[in-house]
């Protein structure tokens, strides 16, 4: 799906729904998801909650037409078949579908999950994110993976027979790593993939194993002109394989985007559920960031006790609104358009931004302002960070 002005081609009504899954089979080091590790999962409660809380959002957006589904997580291909099933015919009774809605699942590559892959298309899934994370068992056991390579190129072939589209990730920029050994697995990855793969560099977030243990000198990671350098790589050689990227991390076959990540980063309208799900919804012309309670067990028993587990819901003011939209849109390789700014903030981009903070970004060459919008060269997207911190505050 080309990546469209109007969000997606499905009209202002268009709305994405997201639905977090909270458990996994076992916690990565690096991970900082709300993901947890459980003995049991009583599915029939869980689905029965899933649906009561689709109906509390179907209730606060009627008349939508949704234009994807996404389940996330924790481990999403944990759940049964027909808990997804169920969460995607309850969708299709709250509101319109999109003829051509994406429904996306993200999958873990071990056999166990590869082996539902049938019955979650029949379920209505028509793609899935596969979490291979490195194509070399020792980086595999680095990043404590429950899966090995033959694993992960097993699920990649099912998942190739069995959906018209697929997408994984890989996490690089990992200790040791250098371009040459970069490219080599990145080329191999290219030759297994589908329309999409998300290339993520490894971040140590506070509070994961990771961080303790870089803390204590147990791994160092690449230096910064180093991982500047496998970035540089990365784009290079995905650019030549046809799948460039269209936002920081992700790449596509142009056509192929991910069109519920594309609702996020345009700043379209989604509704978050399950636990810890975030949603923005326009209400009456007002926009809303909502965020449910993300303990799993609060989670259900909010859900049984209230019909839904809302933990924040707030208005979002006009400035905070346009700072939101700023730093989703030049994500994107294509940038902030003028008629998405327009259509999100009632405003012209030249009356949000301050001219002595932007004429050095335009003249060092990181940004680009012309009749299409605002968006980040490539040099640009690299310290996006920087970039709209010097723009924004
Ligand atoms: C919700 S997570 C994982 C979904 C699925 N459970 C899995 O593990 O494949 C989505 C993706 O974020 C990426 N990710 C998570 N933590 C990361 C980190 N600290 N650094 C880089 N990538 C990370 C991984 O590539 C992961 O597949
Ligand atoms: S990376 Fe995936 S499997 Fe690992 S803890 Fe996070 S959500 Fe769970």
């Amino acid at each position: 799906m080309p990546i469209d002005d109007n969000n997606d081609g499905a009209g202002d009504d268009a709305l994405a729904l997201y639905v977090h899954w909270p458990f996994c089979l076992s916690r990565c080091p690096y991970c900082d998801f709300n993901a947890h590790v459980r003995e049991t999962i009583d599915q029939t409660r869980w689905r029965d909650a899933l649906l009561t809380e689709l109906a509390y959002w179907a209730d606060q957006t009627p008349g939508r037409a949704l234009t994807s589904i996404f389940f996330g997580g924790g481990t999403p291909s944990l759940m049964d078949p027909a808990t997804v099933g169920a969460v995607i015919n309850s969708a299709a009774k709250h509101w319109s579908f999109a003829d051509d809605i994406e429904i996306t699942l993200e999958a873990n590559p071990t056999s166990i999950e590869a082996a539902k892959f049938a019955d979650l298309k029949a379920a209505g899934v028509n793609r899935v994110s596969i979490g291979v994370q490195a194509l070399d068992n020792d980086a595999l056991k680095f990043l404590g993976r429950g899966h090995d390579r033959d694993q992960a190129l097993a699920a990649l072939k099912l998942a190739e027979k069995t959906f018209s589209r697929f997408s994984f990730d890989l996490i690089y920029a990992r200790p040791g790593q250098t371009s040459g050994s970069w490219s080599k697995e990145l080329q191999e990855a290219l030759g297994l993939a589908g329309d999409h793969l998300s290339l993520y560099q490894l971040t140590i977030e506070k509070g994961t194993p990771f961080y303790a243990e870089e803390r204590a000198g147990e791994f160092v990671l690449p230096e910064e002109d180093n991982a500047a350098e496998l970035f540089n790589v990365t784009q290079e050689i995905c650019d030549r394989h046809g799948l460039p990227a269209y936002e920081i991390s992700n790449h596509a076959r142009p056509g192929s985007e991910c069109r519920h990540n594309i609702t996020y980063w345009q700043g379209g309208d989604y509704v978050g559920a399950g636990p810890g799900a975030h949603g923005r919804l326009t209400i009456n012309n007002t926009v809303y960031a909502t965020e449910q309670i993300p303990g799993p067990e609060n989670w259900l028993e909010e859900v049984e006790a209230s019909g839904h587990a809302t933990r924040n819901r707030a208005a979002i003011d006009a400035a905070a609104r346009v700072e939101e939209i700023f730093m989703m849109g030049l994500r994107l390789t294509s940038g902030l358009s003028r008629d998405v700014f327009w259509e999100r903030t009632g405003m012209e981009l030249e009356d949000a931004l301050e001219p002595r903070r932007l004429r050095p970004l335009l003249t060092a060459d990181y940004l680009i302002l012309d009749n299409r919008g605002l968006r980040a060269t490539a040099e640009g997207r690299l310290r996006l960070n920087a970039i709209l911190s010097t723009l924004l505050t």
